[in-house]
């Protein structure tokens, strides 16, 4: 049932904020109060997790699409926020060529679907190079998962469901949201652990993290006709580059997949940087540029990219939560997203995306809930 809503893709994209608000209330313990701090519980997390796993010394991270722009996400907080070494790589090719076998490490494979051939093939992978070592090494499989009743969930140790709900659009949007959600807590839970993180760190993390249901809902209701605009200016645009930096590199790739999936727009993302050694020379004024700039550390240099861009004669669109009138400027088009820690950006930044890449599907005619060549594996 679409409840009145004209495809599920847009449906699923309107449910994020409960998705987000039922995956806090599952994995945030609900005692712990972010006002009276001297009576925190050790842990605000729900993560019942044998201590010696929050010891790994490093976490491997296999994933397809848009589950693995999740890890993507995910391998930065764990990296910059819990100090864990992590690397991720497509489940696809995993399977021939794994990472080499260590002690203590912990591997995380996400699916939707918790069916996706590839991703179970790389878990199957990895648990047997690990059974035919000479050596024991201690180590644990984690899934993340929309369907705790999967296949993914009977191949791991541990499994953390999504809870977003039956997601039938094929382009992946509230499920991401969700293993954002869950990454984001695993990630919190190994920094309390490994104390890497301040009391007043966590205290503020939490507290911002409560505010996300509600920042996503103003997102949705103040960008829906302004993005509805942009995608009016741009439905014939052929190509299309979506430039992001740190977390939001990975939203950067997500923001172009979806934008593939759904409009069959030729779109990559780019680490902003990384974009100027070469890429850039694609750019004239038909390629449309989306810079995800939100403040931060890495806000003046994806500023100075996208100034770049423009310089060159690009159409320049900004999702950013910074409102100067001079920065405002660079931008042909701002998409407005609620203020945030840069470190909960991409929980902001993608929406904006997911709307865009709906909105010209639709003005294209498209089947946006079923797009071609692609297939979603829902229940097995
Ligand atoms: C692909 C889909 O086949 O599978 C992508 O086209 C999806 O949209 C990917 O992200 C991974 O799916 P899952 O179920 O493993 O998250």
């Amino acid at each position: 049932d679409r409840q009145g809503f004209a495809h599920f893709m847009l449906k699923e994209i309107y449910e994020q904020p409960e998705v987000v608000r039922r995956c806090l209330a599952t994995y945030l313990k609900p005692d712990w109060n972010s006002d009276r701090d001297a009576a925190l519980p050790a842990t605000p997390f729900n993560l019942a997790f044998p201590e010696a796993l929050f010891a790994v010394a490093e976490i491997q991270i296999v994933a397809c699409g848009t589950s693995r722009h999740a890890g993507l996400v995910a391998q930065y907080w764990l990296e910059q926020l819990a100090g864990i070494p992590t690397r991720v790589r497509s489940a696809s090719e995993f399977v021939s060529a794994p990472f080499p076998l260590t002690t203590n490490t912990l591997t995380i494979a996400v699916t939707q679907s918790g069916e996706t051939a590839d991703t179970l093939a790389a878990i199957e992978v990895a648990k047997k190079r690990r059974s035919q070592s000479d050596v024991s090494l201690q180590s644990w499989s984690l899934g993340i998962t929309n369907q705790p009743d999967s296949s993914l969930t009977k191949a791991v140790d541990y499994t953390l469901p999504t809870l977003a709900g039956a997601e039938v659009g094929v382009a992946a949007t509230k499920t991401f949201m969700a293993q954002l959600v869950v990454f984001c807590c695993l990630a919190l839970a190994f920094a309390v652990r490994r104390r890497v993180l301040s009391p007043q760190q966590l205290v503020d993390t939490i507290a911002a993290l409560r505010l996300l249901p509600d920042q996503i809902e103003t997102t949705l209701k103040q960008q829906h006709e302004p993005i509805q605009t942009v995608a009016q200016t741009f439905t014939d645009v052929k190509d299309c580059i979506v430039l992001g930096r740190g977390m939001n590199r990975a939203i950067a790739l997500e923001g172009a997949l979806k934008l593939k999936e759904t409009t069959y727009i030729h779109a990559e993302g780019y680490a902003g940087g990384e974009f100027m050694h070469g890429p850039i020379a694609l750019l004239d004024a038909k390629v449309l540029v989306i810079a995800i700039a939100p403040a931060g550390n890495v806000y003046d240099q994806m500023l100075a990219n996208a100034q770049k861009a423009k310089t060159n004669g690009a159409p320049l669109i900004g999702i950013t939560n910074v409102t100067e009138s001079s920065d405002r400027a660079v931008f042909d088009h701002q998409i407005t997203v609620p203020a945030i820690d840069e470190l909960l950006s991409p929980f902001l930044t993608v929406t904006p995306l997911q709307l865009l890449a709906y909105a010209i599907a639709v003005q294209r005619g498209l089947d946006v809930d079923r797009p071609r060549n692609i297939t979603k594996t829902l229940i097995h």
